[in-house]
């Protein structure tokens, strides 16, 4: 294991088998979003992009808790009376993470460990996986303090959650569990704090089994093609299939075959061809 960041900095980097965990690091303001932990987070997405020691990204938080959402005070009261330009900043500096997280070239799972408020549902819902401690609150506490998600809170959570499900929350912004945020399709699956981690490394220990070039060009193609028409989709589907095998120089799909048809080492079915 080896520590990039020192522990002052508001976002941690280390490094544990093909992992990159990568903590919020503001435990003391229970890891709410500044504009420092958003511009340090847009330059940890940028030197991981590229980094071999990061298979698989896994988003969690120092302390007890995910992330409170937006800092209520540097990110909103401070940049009230500021010119107008100061605002736009800021929203950038926290879109432009988020926006990156979505199609990050890794697989990224957020490992929701504690509070999560609504700011933070964005990059919650840009993730590829979420899995949730049973014991970990969410709230889209917006209407608790008189304004709407935005950030694209709202849009992620529409992506997501159910119709009813997110306006009951939107609207009464009543705290709900790990669990409840699983049902609801908020996070793939809640599970005891205690056992967190150990099943989130887990899932990363399959999907690093997994091409990453196959991986980034399925989730891609998966998050881009719901909002596409059928023919459109098909279309950018094999765009997309021909792309990959153009960029996967390891041939991954002519070895996987291989190892099925002609040399029967494993089967398709029950699990990935051996890299
Ligand atoms: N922005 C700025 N500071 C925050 C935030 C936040 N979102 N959340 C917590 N803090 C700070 C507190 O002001 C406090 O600072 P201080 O020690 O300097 O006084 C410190 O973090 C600890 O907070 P407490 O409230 O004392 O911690 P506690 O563990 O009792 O409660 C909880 C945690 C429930 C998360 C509470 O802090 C809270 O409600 N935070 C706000 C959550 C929220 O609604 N976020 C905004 C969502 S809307 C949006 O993101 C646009």
């Amino acid at each position: 294991e080896e520590n990039t960041t020192d522990r002052q900095s508001p976002v941690l980097v280390e490094f544990d088998s093909g992992i990159a965990f990568v903590t919020l690091n503001r435990p003391e303001k229970r890891n709410a979003m500044n504009p420092a932990l958003n511009i340090s987070m847009l330059e940890v997405l940028d030197e991981l992009e590229g980094d071999e020691r990061c298979g698989v990204l896994v988003l969690r938080g120092a302390g007890e808790s995910w992330s409170a959402g937006m800092d209520l005070k540097e990110y909103f009261r401070d940049n009230d009376g500021k010119p107008r330009d100061a605002t736009l900043k800021a929203r950038r500096q926290s879109g432009g993470w988020w926006s990156r997280l979505m199609y990050f070239e890794k697989p990224t799972i957020a490992m929701v460990n504690g509070w999560c408020f609504g700011g933070a549902f964005t990059p919650l819902v840009s993730c590829d996986l979420a899995i949730a401690a049973e014991e970990a609150n969410f709230g889209l506490s917006e209407i608790n303090w008189g304004i709407l998600p935005g950030g694209n809170v709202t849009r992620a959570v529409a992506e997501v959650m159910r119709h009813r499900d997110a306006l009951y929350y939107i609207m009464t912004g009543e705290l709900f569990g790990g669990r409840k945020a699983a049902e609801m399709g908020l996070v793939n699956e809640a599970v005891p704090l205690a056992e967190l981690e150990t099943r989130v490394r887990k899932i990363c220990a399959s999907l690093l089994e997994k091409n990453p070039v196959t991986l980034k060009a399925a989730k891609d193609t998966y998050k881009r093609v719901r909002d596409l028409p059928w023919d459109l989709a098909d279309d950018y589907i094999y765009a997309k299939l021909e792309q990959m095998l153009f960029l996967d120089k390891t041939k991954g799909r002519d070895e996987g075959l291989k190892q099925f048809l002609d040399d029967k080492t494993y089967q398709p079915g029950l699990g990935a061809y051996k890299r």
